[in-house]
């Protein structure tokens, strides 16, 4: 006989995230052995012609940061989860981690040549006032010509596409010889342009279930074409594919499709030397500042 009650159980609902809270179970869960974002992330930079300065917010484990690190760049990582520093520091040194809040950072005196954000960190940013507080933050923090390099999920994706959202998704895994099971339901907030997650977890060592929420900004290209504009980035490039979290992963040499239909979105972008400033709702053009 199993045991039916603990399923029953109500779940704990938490405000931490499992993953964030359990860096080492975050690798685990998305491997990334070859370092395919690591990778894809430098040869952006190298194409695009960034200097050796870089910043990885949102960094994680730091995998990603170690990764442009051991490529030749000086790499500060940053974080909001103080777990995922600590974890950084012993796993993955090299870079220097500090902890920072990618709504709104200000590293000091420290300049960058690019800005780097991976994996949907980005869209953390859930309202136009903390998209608005990333990329004046940005802003602040590279020279004109500095680059953004960010990869997430597209917005666009759930635009009359419903696959993912109609039931939950199960998957089970072990970890440290105790075995998982977690059921995803994904819905749209559309008022708050929103995809929310609420995430059941349930353990065979007769823990209770614990229940995750988390919310990522749905941010279709043309959105982000525009808060990009307003804050003086000129868009080099911004497509569907391939990236390091494809269907077909990149590979080295690969091109840019021309798309932005599928359901990751990759970006660089440029700042101007000059920039379009929103002052009091109306946008003029004016000369970079670092205010
Ligand atoms: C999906 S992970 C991505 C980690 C890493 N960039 C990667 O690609 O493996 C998202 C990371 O963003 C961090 N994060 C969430 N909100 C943040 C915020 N407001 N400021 C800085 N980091 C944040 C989380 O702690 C987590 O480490």
């Amino acid at each position: 006989m199993g045991t039916p009650e603990r399923t029953c159980r109500p779940a704990a609902v938490t405000s931490g995230k499992l993953l964030t809270d359990n860096p080492a179970l975050y690798e685990t869960r998305f491997p990334d052995p070859e370092r395919l974002a690591g990778r894809w992330a430098e040869d952006c930079l190298r194409r695009y012609g960034a200097g050796p300065r870089v910043l990885d917010i949102g960094c994680g484990t730091g995998r990603d940061a170690a990764h442009l690190h051991a490529a030749g760049r000086t790499v500060i990582a940053a974080d909001l989860s103080g777990t995922m520093l600590e974890y950084a520091r012993a796993h993955h040194p090299g870079p220097e981690y500090t902890r920072a809040d990618l709504r709104g950072f200000d590293l000091g005196e420290q300049s960058f040549d690019a800005v780097v954000c991976l994996d949907s960190a980005l869209l953390y940013c859930h309202t136009n006032e903390e998209f608005d507080g990333f990329l004046s933050s940005c802003r602040r923090s590279l020279p004109p010509g500095g680059l953004l390099v960010a990869e997430m999920r597209n917005g666009a994706f759930f635009l009359g596409r419903t696959e993912l959202l109609d039931k939950p998704s199960v998957d089970g895994f072990t970890w440290q010889e105790t075995a998982y099971t977690s059921t995803t339901a994904l819905y749209v907030d559309r008022a708050a342009q929103l995809l929310r997650r609420t995430r059941v977890w349930t353990a065979a060592d007769g823990s209770p279930p614990v229940e995750q929420r988390s919310a990522w900004r749905l941010l279709p290209p043309q959105e982000l074409r525009h808060f990009l504009a307003v804050h003086g980035f000129e868009v080099l490039a911004l497509y569907d594919g391939p990236g390091p979290r494809t269907e077909a992963p990149w590979r080295e040499g690969d091109l840019p499709r021309a798309t932005a239909d599928g359901d990751r979105l990759h970006l660089v972008a440029r700042l101007a030397s000059t920039r379009l400033t929103l002052v009091n709702s109306r946008i003029t053009l004016g000369r970079r500042t670092c205010a």
